[in-house]
């Protein structure tokens, strides 16, 4: 799979990655525990690793931590999550609890969510950085609005990461977020790839149109996904599903070829028009 570099570090990542927002957020019945088990075997299998959650994500790191031992895939997973909380106590303790529910000894990216209390637990990151148990740290958003505070800590602070809202429909980021980033040295992780499944649920009944296989796609969300992956400023995007069969296609986006720039606007053109 296409891969970019980390560039604190000169680590490469591919260029898809899994979310894991509501649906990892599941209680393991045996059925549940199959198909998870399934889809994070053929993420592992098909050349991805990183995989995003949350405290805030219900049961997700737990899930992600039972299935992840039972299946042998630590060392081929990228394991990035967050401290959603406020204080630093707070703080030390959500990541305690975190490592715990992956039964991990180490995070490779722990994120400051949605800046919550930001600069107390960045503090404490770059300290758990120094310690070896977190490999990377970062800052995570989701929302335009909160932009010129994301800018602001981008500045101010040495970050490895920064993962941002930014789709065909969502494109506030590549107005400074991205450039900045990339002037920081900092990677991107990309969230909401799909406008939280919205953007999916409006082109999906429509046809793909056939100049599509000139960047090797043949899906609505590998078009997405390319349309993402080809921004140079971009480190890794991170679809959520819990289906074997998206997650698949959703990883096929690594592979072959990327529209340039006219392909880029053709893709933003048709999509504005649905
Ligand atoms: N503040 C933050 O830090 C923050 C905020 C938002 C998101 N995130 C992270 O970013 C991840 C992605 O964002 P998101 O979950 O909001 O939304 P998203 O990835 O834009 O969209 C997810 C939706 O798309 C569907 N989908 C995925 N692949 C598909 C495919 N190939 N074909 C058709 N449908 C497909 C999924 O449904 P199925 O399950 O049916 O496939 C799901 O409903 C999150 O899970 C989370 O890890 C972080």
């Amino acid at each position: 799979m296409l891969s970019r570099v980390i560039p604190s570090s000169g680590e490469k990542l591919p260029v898809i990655g899994l979310g894991t927002w509501q649906v990892f957020d599941v209680e393991l019945t045996a059925d549940k525990e199959k198909q998870l088990a399934e889809v994070l075997s053929v993420f592992a299998r098909l050349g991805g690793r990183v995989i995003d959650s949350s405290p805030m994500y219900g049961r997700s790191e737990e899930v992600i931590g039972a299935l992840m031992t039972k299946l042998g895939l630590r060392d081929q997973l990228f394991l990035a999550t967050k401290v959603w909380t406020r204080g630093k106590a707070a703080g030390i303790d959500s990541i305690e609890r975190s490592l715990k529910r992956f039964q991990a000894q180490e995070i490779d990216l722990m994120q400051v969510h949605n800046l919550v209390d930001v600069e107390t637990q960045l503090a404490t990151l770059r300290d758990w950085k120094d310690k070896g148990r977190v490999r990377y740290i970062g800052i995570t958003h989701y929302n335009e609005s909160a932009f010129p505070e994301v800018e602001k800590i981008l500045k101010k602070q040495e970050l490895d990461f920064l993962q941002i809202n930014y789709s065909v429909t969502e494109r506030a980021a590549e107005q400074r977020i991205l450039p900045l980033a990339q002037d920081r040295r900092v990677a991107v992780i990309v969230n909401r790839p799909f406008g939280g499944g919205d953007l999916i649920s409006r082109v999906r009944s429509k046809p793909l149109p056939e100049w599509a296989v000139e960047f090797d796609c043949r899906s609505w969300a590998q078009l997405l996904l390319k349309w993402i992956v080809v921004q140079p400023a971009v480190t890794c995007v991170i679809p959520a599903t819990n289906k074997t069969e998206h997650l698949r296609d959703n990883l096929q986006a690594g592979w072959g070829g990327l529209p340039d720039g006219k392909g880029r606007e053709r893709i933003t053109q048709l999509i504005a028009s649905i």
